[in-house]
């Protein structure tokens, strides 16, 4: 039998910018979990969408708009086999992960959130998936709930079992903690939520890049995504929903392409996927990510998996073998996200340093406030991880952390 063992070393030569230098040093990118570098395949299809063969989708009967058109729709398809939904036109085009939530909670709220009702996130939860659900509460008169993490910053079980109840409408989660790598266990949430009668968001920006998906077995009702964070453009995501809630919705916004016909009087809506798509789409970027999965699925989001893995048990030995390091977020399931502090240097500095020898981290709150107050921590260092990086890296990153340490601490 062929066993298919991708070479990452060799695979890493596909991103023009991992050849980067910054600062004189070989470029360490070590900020995946913002955003993801893009391998030549994605820059080269949007430069020839550009180059040779621009038009818009749908409207006109031109060649290069019957091109556009045809390439946008196998876009949508390569989504559905990449999450294994049942049906293409259960994938919504969005600007990011950011905007599918927002579409979620407008509509879902519009159709199904009335006063007294209540929404369930939890504590670990990115702002794109707080904000749009407070704006939901606030206009509905609904009550947030927040369902608590512990030490290691895992969700507790047992409190969300007490939290869910015939008045809760949604849950919204993330799938992996952009800020302590937590994977939840999706599959379990979402099969408490059925049994109470409720509907289930992911977030799964910090997901979708990094592991196999089948979202017919981890059975949500949405599942969202950014392109941006999965190598392919910025400006274009994914909203996955199961189609008989899709078509009971009202549209986000309003505009061409998402209309049947329109009257001053009365309009009526166009099918799925199109009612949640108004306005001229992102087109090129929505090729561009098409062909990023077709480049992550040419690897294996399970050999991704596997790979990511080894990084994150190499890198959080490195780090935690460093003295008054603290790595934040210990779940026993981690995506490759370390997010840590040191004693007695601040985040910034640390990071300011680290890019002096050429190494990209971020600092700061990681867009999730909350989690972190929680924690009673202003702000941590966060090294996140891709298939793209090498143990190398992360050995050459440890030692610059401690030549900075010592610098710093005179
Ligand atoms: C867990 C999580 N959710 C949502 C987002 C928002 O994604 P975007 O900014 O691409 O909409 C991010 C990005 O940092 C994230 O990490």
């Amino acid at each position: 039998m062929h066993i298919h063992k991708p070479d990452f070393a060799k695979l890493r030569l596909d991103f023009p910018m991992l050849r980067k230098t910054m600062h004189g040093h070989p470029l360490i990118y070590f900020d995946s979990a913002a955003t993801a570098q893009k391998p030549q395949s994605v820059i080269d299809v949007i430069t020839d969408f550009y180059t040779n063969h621009y038009g818009t989708v749908h409207r006109a009967v031109y060649e290069l708009a019957t091109y556009a058109t045809h390439e946008y729709q196998l876009a949508r398809t390569k989504v559905q086999a990449f999450i294994n939904a049942e049906d293409a036109e259960e994938i919504i085009f969005t600007r990011g992960t950011t905007d599918a939530i927002n579409l979620v909670a407008n509509s879902f709220g519009r159709a199904f959130i009335k006063a007294g009702d209540e929404v369930l996130i939890s504590a670990m939860e990115h702002h794109a998936n707080i904000v749009p659900w407070q704006f939901v509460c606030d206009q509905f008169g609904a009550t947030l709930k927040v369902i608590p993490v512990n030490e290691q910053g895992e969700l507790l079980i047992d409190d969300y079992k007490q939290l869910l109840s015939d008045k809760t409408k949604i849950v919204a989660v993330t799938h992996v903690s952009n800020a302590l790598g937590t994977i939840n266990p999706i599959k379990e949430l979402a099969r408490l939520a059925h049994d109470a009668g409720a509907k289930i968001l992911v977030d799964g920006a910090q997901g979708a890049p990094h592991m196999p998906l089948d979202v017919r077995d981890l059975d949500v009702d949405f599942y969202a995504f950014s392109g941006h964070k999965l190598c392919g453009p910025t400006g274009v995501g994914v909203l996955y929903g199961k189609r008989d809630l899709l078509e009971i919705m009202p549209p986000y916004q309003g505009g061409g392409d998402m209309i049947d016909t329109v009257t001053f009087i009365k309009t009526t809506y166009n099918d799925l996927p199109l009612k949640f798509e108004a306005g001229t789409p992102m087109i090129a970027e929505v090729l561009g990510l098409g062909a990023a999965i077709d480049y992550l699925t040419g690897i294996g989001l399970s050999e991704i998996e596997r790979y990511e893995h080894s990084l994150l048990l190499h890198a959080t030995e490195k780090l935690q073998s460093i003295p008054g390091l603290t790595v934040v977020g210990n779940a026993p399931k981690k995506g490759a996200i370390i997010s840590f502090t040191m004693e007695g240097i601040h985040p910034l500095d640390l990071g300011t340093m680290l890019d002096l020898k050429g190494v990209a981290i971020r600092t700061g709150r990681h867009c999730a406030q909350p989690i972190l107050e929680l924690y009673n921590i202003p702000a941590t260092a966060r090294a996140s991880l891709a298939f793209y990086n090498t143990k190398t890296e992360i050995d050459a990153f440890a030692k610059i952390l401690l030549e900075i340490i010592a610098l710093l601490r005179g």
